[in-house]
């Protein structure tokens, strides 16, 4: 198989004295969706945030494109088009959605490019008709949207998304995962999606992660994943069973 886009090999991080990445070993190869589940606090955003450089990686490396990365500051990560979409979205309230947007150009050291809007736009055309609208008034789908298309706008090789679901209801959270499935079909988007959903996620992916505690316990295809017992009894009837009850 081809060099992966995206290595993460024996990566600890710590929070002081806390380890709370034990030894990850994880690959995204390029066109791929790839998803990591696990419970609150496993690490999942740790990993994410480590590849983007802050916390840093105090032993293992990170590989992106054949390039070590585990010392390189966060803005020249976020300018090899690794762009986050991070958890609880933090999209600029007080700025408008093209604001927004304009700002995940701005992060990623590249000129607004009036085409690329455009491009993104068409996938959200929610945002399109909210495009003057100041962030902080959006729904908390509407944000979520904002916070991706807002990561998309550097025209990302990876885009890294943290808990896109969290606190939506069900049916918003179908429509973000249908969305990212389009990306990746249509654009070829390399995507590495952080969930707590784990059915909706595992659904979504190519191939799949599970966290706990700090370390990969079990991977394999979206596929095998879901019909694990153990995925099962863990991730998804719990999940399955929130879903119906908050569903409408
Ligand atoms: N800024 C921080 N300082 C200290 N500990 C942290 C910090 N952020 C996360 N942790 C701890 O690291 C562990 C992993 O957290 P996190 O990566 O947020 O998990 P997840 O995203 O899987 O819910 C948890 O035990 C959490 O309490
Ligand atoms: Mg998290």
């Amino acid at each position: 198989m081809a060099e992966p886009l995206l290595a993460v090999r024996g990566v600890k991080t710590y929070y002081g004295s806390i380890m709370a990445l034990k030894g990850v070993d994880l690959a995204v190869h390029e066109g791929e969706i790839v998803t990591l589940i696990g419970a609150n606090g496993a690490g999942k955003s740790t990993l994410m945030m480590t590849i983007c450089g802050n916390p840093r990686a105090r032993e293992g490396r990170i590989v992106f494109d054949g390039r070590d990365i585990t010392a390189l500051p966060t803005h020249e990560i976020a300018r090899l088009r690794i762009a986050q979409s991070p958890e609880g979205r933090r999209i600029f309230g007080r700025m408008t959605v093209l604001e927004n947007l304009q700002m995940g150009m701005v992060a990623a050291g590249r000129d607004a490019d009036p085409a690329e809007l455009d491009r993104v736009l068409a996938f959200f055309p929610r945002l399109a008709e909210r495009i003057g609208q100041r962030g902080g008034t959006l729904s908390g789908g509407e944000q979520q949207m904002l916070a991706i298309a807002r990561a998309l706008m550097s025209r990302p090789r990876l885009l890294l998304l943290d808990e896109p679901s969290l606190g939506l209801a069900p049916l918003i959270a179908q429509a973000i995962f249908d969305i990212v499935r389009e990306l990746n079909r249509s654009r070829g988007l390399t995507v590495f999606l952080v969930e707590q959903n784990a059915f909706h996620a595992l659904k979504l992916a190519h191939r799949a992660y599970v966290m706990v505690n700090g370390t990969i316990t079990m991977t394999g295809s979206g596929r095998e994943l879901l019909e694990r017992p153990e995925v099962k009894a863990a991730y998804l009837e719990g999940g399955r069973r929130e879903a119906a009850t908050t569903g409408h």
